[in-house]
């Protein structure tokens, strides 16, 4: 499963990058508001952390205005992967994009239905809110393990499950459970990741004992 980083912060992306399992950054209008950055500048300066797909969401309601600003938005770098959201507008958007060679992340997905709407329309990836889901009662993961299956019984069906909105640790393996192409972390949560109390015990006890030895490696 691929690991995208979900946020704008450019700090936060090179510390994380520098472990060399990052595969991407996911922005989108709330987290570009967040950084507090020039929209155009903070994706330029993304694309050249990560050379993976660095998702960047247009603003505009109607798909012509959708598809101009997503080609100004790639010609900031070739690494650029425009987010539409699902609807019709941005379906619309989608498929004259894909068809000009543009990767395109359908965002704001939170049924199947929506899912195959957008893998119909060529999305590369599409992004499942799974987080938002739970916040509503339902299980977020069953969506992703309903996609998984839909678009694992169709050959033409080619798009990438993008599993967003994660929250949790939890989230992250459920999803690589249910068969996600790519899970987008908040930074917190991708850190997490590698937390166990049992390793830092275990290390602690580990270099104790090393301590014993009086011995050095180099
Ligand atoms: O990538 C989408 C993500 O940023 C939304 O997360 O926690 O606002 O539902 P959240």
């Amino acid at each position: 499963m691929k690991f995208f980083v979900d946020t704008a912060d450019v700090n936060e992306i090179r510390d994380l990058a520098e472990t060399g399992l990052v595969d991407g950054v996911t922005t989108n209008p709330s987290l570009v508001a967040k950084s507090d950055r020039d929209f155009s500048e903070v994706v330029r300066e993304i694309c050249g952390i990560v050379d993976g797909p660095v998702s960047a969401e247009v603003t505009a309601t109607q798909a012509a205005a959708m598809v101009e600003e997503a080609r100004k938005l790639t010609r900031i770098a070739g690494n650029v992967a425009i987010k539409v959201p699902l609807t019709w507008e941005g379906l619309k958007a989608c498929r004259a994009l894909t068809q000009e060679g543009t990767m395109v992340n359908v965002t704001l997905c939170f049924s199947a239905n929506q899912a195959l709407l957008a893998a119909k329309a060529g999305a590369t990836f599409i992004s499942p809110f799974v987080g938002r889901l739970d916040d509503i009662g339902e299980d977020g993961m069953d969506l992703i393990r309903d996609i998984r299956t839909i678009y694992d019984n169709y050959d033409a069906l080619n798009t990438q499950i993008l599993t967003a909105s994660i929250r949790s640790d939890e989230h992250v393996k459920q999803a690589a459970l249910a068969g996600s192409d790519v899970a987008t972390v908040p930074p917190a949560v991708l850190r997490g990741l590698s937390e166990h109390p049992l390793t830092d015990k275990g290390l602690k006890a580990f270099l104790a004992d090393w301590e014993k030895t009086g011995q050095t490696i180099l």
